[in-house]
């Protein structure tokens, strides 16, 4: 059986690596479900091996500062009262194969823009969970560890990360044990894993078992040394992993889904659609241009979905015979956008690519 047979993925699904599975739709079926990837289109990004875990065996523990510490069931949590949210996922490495056609980026996935999908999520909020456990006024962070292991420098280790308690505490982010209507598949972190909406998707920790309060943001290495981003004159020689930036909130993006580049259309009205996301933030509005940048128009938005799913865009324009460049830029609510090229924003672990999406066609 073919290793996207094994885990219930489409066909065509762009396989990144193999062992572990990291893999995403191609851009011709990024949108292939409407606003709601299918399960088996959804991207899937692992650092370690996928736990085989007992549900009837599992547990979550909540712990560190917190005056009630205990552990869950499954069975205990799915008797709390369920909510469904739709939110959108994005790995902060997506679109990172454009950076490394800037400059190389050694030991990272050359991930094209598949690394994003949206499902419906269903679960508990994680704050139901914290405010039985009775945070101490100490606690700030929400640390999260998830079953599968993984070897970094020598060391193994489980992946984790931790999010701010602000953050935790608000109505979006869930303990989802459900993806798009049925039960969580294993690649996706079952019996449970987190959705943190907004956030980069490295937040939303997989085969979660472990919640401990801290003062501080997690040691884990995905937390204190990957997913930061770091000025651009730092590389794996000279980094201060202290000095970069940890990653929390997305930024504004947007990517053209449709055409793609190296495709050949009659020349006249062209409909082109796609995807735009502002994370935190709202999105205000997506321009399109058909002549690299010029001359832009404003694209027609879809209702979004959910405050925190990306939001399906459209226009059609109109080409003469000949090549052609498209670009999208979105604008979020404070009116930041995206930037130009990818050069702009280039870092050595190729995080947070948001430059101007190009497509390029032929009208013939
Ligand atoms: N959780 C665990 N336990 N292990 C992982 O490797 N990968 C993270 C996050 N949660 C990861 C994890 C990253 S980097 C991303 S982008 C999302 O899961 C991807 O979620 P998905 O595989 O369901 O698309």
């Amino acid at each position: 059986m073919s290793v996207k047979a094994a885990f219930g993925k489409h066909p065509e699904m762009v396989i990144r690596q193999e062992e572990p599975l990291n893999a995403g739709p191609p851009p011709h079926l990024l949108l292939g479900g409407g606003d709601l990837t299918p399960v088996d289109l959804f991207f899937v990004r692992n650092h370690g091996g996928i736990p085989d875990v007992d549900p009837a065996a599992w547990w979550l523990t909540i712990e560190g500062r917190v005056k009630k510490p205990f552990r869950i069931s499954l069975e205990e949590l799915q008797r709390l009262p369920r909510v469904t949210l739709a939110a959108t996922l994005q790995c902060a490495g997506n679109r990172r194969s454009e950076m490394m056609a800037v400059k190389e980026i050694p030991n990272e996935l050359p991930w094209g823009s598949e690394a994003i999908s949206t499902a419906a999520w269903g679960g508990v909020p994680l704050r139901e969970v914290l405010a039985a456990a009775e945070p101490e006024p100490a606690a700030r962070h929400v640390e999260l560890t998830g079953l599968d292991g993984t070897e970094r420098h020598g060391h193994r280790f489980n992946f984790g990360g931790s999010i701010p308690l602000d953050k935790a505490v608000q109505p979006e982010v869930l303990l989802a044990y459900e993806m798009n209507g049925r039960p969580l598949p294993p690649v996706h972190g079952a019996p449970l894993r987190l959705v943190v909406p907004g956030y980069i998707g490295a937040r939303s920790v997989k085969w979660l078992s472990r919640i401990t309060l801290q003062e501080e943001p997690s040691s884990n290495y995905f937390q204190a040394k990957a997913y930061r981003l770091f000025p651009p004159g730092m590389g794996p020689d000279n980094v201060a992993w202290d000095s970069g930036l940890m990653l929390g909130p997305f930024n504004v993006n947007s990517q053209i889904c449709s055409p793609v580049t190296g495709e050949t259309r009659a020349p006249g009205p062209l409909p082109v659609r796609g995807w735009a996301f502002a994370g935190e933030r709202e999105l205000a509005r997506v321009d399109l241009s058909a002549d690299g940048g010029k001359v832009w128009v404003v694209t027609e938005l879809a209702p979004a979905r959910s405050r925190w799913s990306w939001r399906l865009w459209q226009a059609t324009v109109e080409l003469g015979a000949g090549e052609h460049e498209l670009v999208c830029r979105a604008w979020d609510a404070a009116a930041q956008t995206q930037p130009e090229e990818p050069a702009h924003v280039w870092n050595f672990k190729g995080y947070m690519n948001n430059a101007w999406h190009r497509v390029r066609v032929t009208c013939a």
